[in-house]
């Protein structure tokens, strides 16, 4: 049995069969209408959620199986006192695999101790989103048709913004990628992504705090929310909270090949307007969100045995 608590959990290899799976299903999806027949999903979300829990929920129905699950800590066990431990231990009993989000960094490695069923860390706490990085991989795939020789940018709230550091850890993996963080100085990345992620790569990075200054060089561009639930004060946070608003003047002196992602939902940081432009991609990636997820259900499963 494998679990999913971070991209670096899969090899690049399996990363590839995964995005050919995905790319499978997208293509022919009527092959996998039944082949999680009888199977059922939990979803264990003890944080909100949009794009993630309905995604899995819809990916689960496409592959024939069921889904059960809450989408609030409040309507759970949880709120009369009872641990993530035991939780998942019981939900174990009823669901075939979990996808679980939680606050607390760190909750899903406590719930791989006691689950008898495959956990999916669907986001814990400022920390990981495995399963975004395999979504923003597929985008970044159907877009570039490679993962080598890119310059990526991420902007926002680095420091918080766990969809960044999962996409960094995953990233750094590949040939010639150039890291550009975009950030406030107080919302950059945590130490820890330059200490024993990007150093040890030996992927190239800067640390910059001007977008429209680095735009032209960049392939892809990934913008981010600033995290307002995970400030101390409210002060802080209205401090950052339009630090960056992409709009159609910045894209200016970008690449006519530039792909705008965001893994969603936005605030203020990308202004409507930006959905017409052709570059803009987060729409398609939320949708690449399901497919992934589909093939993730899969895999684990036939890992699991269960398949
Ligand atoms: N991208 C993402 O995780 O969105 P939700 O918080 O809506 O699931």
């Amino acid at each position: 049995m494998r679990h999913l608590l971070d991209t670096t959990d899969l090899s690049l290899s399996e990363i590839d069969e995964m995005i050919s799976l995905a790319t499978d299903i997208i293509e022919n999806g009527e092959k996998y209408a039944h082949i999680c027949d009888g199977k059922k999903l939990a979803t264990l979300f003890f944080e909100p959620s949009t794009r993630t829990r309905l995604s899995f929920e819809s990916a689960m129905y496409e592959l024939g199986g069921h889904v059960l699950g809450f989408s609030d800590a409040g309507s759970s066990s949880a709120s009369k006192g009872e641990s993530v431990s035991d939780t998942v231990r019981m939900v174990s009993c009823y669901a075939d695999i979990i996808a679980m989000r939680h606050p607390l960094e760190g909750a899903p490695r406590v719930a791989v101790n006691k689950t008898l069923v495959p956990i999916i860390n669907a986001g814990d706490g400022g920390h990981a989103h495995p399963t975004q990085t395999l979504t923003d991989l597929l985008t970044i795939y159907r877009e570039k048709g490679t993962f080598d020789n890119l310059t990526l940018g991420l902007c926002g709230d680095l420091k918080f913004g766990r969809t960044v550091h999962s996409l960094i850890k995953a990233m750094c993996r590949y040939k010639n990628v150039r890291f550009v963080l975009i950030s406030p100085k107080e919302l950059q990345v945590p130490d820890y992504i330059i200490t024993d992620v990007l150093e040890p790569s030996g992927a190239k990075y800067v640390q910059v705090e001007n977008m429209e200054a680095v735009m032209p060089d960049l392939d892809i561009l990934y913008m981010t929310r600033i995290q307002r639930e995970r400030f101390f004060s409210e002060e802080e946070y209205l401090k950052h909270k339009d630090a960056f608003i992409l709009d159609p003047a910045k894209l200016e002196n970008a690449k006519e090949s530039l792909t705008i992602m965001h893994p969603l939902p936005r605030v203020n940081e990308i202004t409507v307007e930006v959905d017409e432009d052709k570059r803009a991609k987060y729409f398609e990636q939320a949708l690449n969100g399901k497919y992934i997820r589909m093939a993730l259900i899969i895999t684990l499963l036939k890992w699991g045995g269960q398949l």
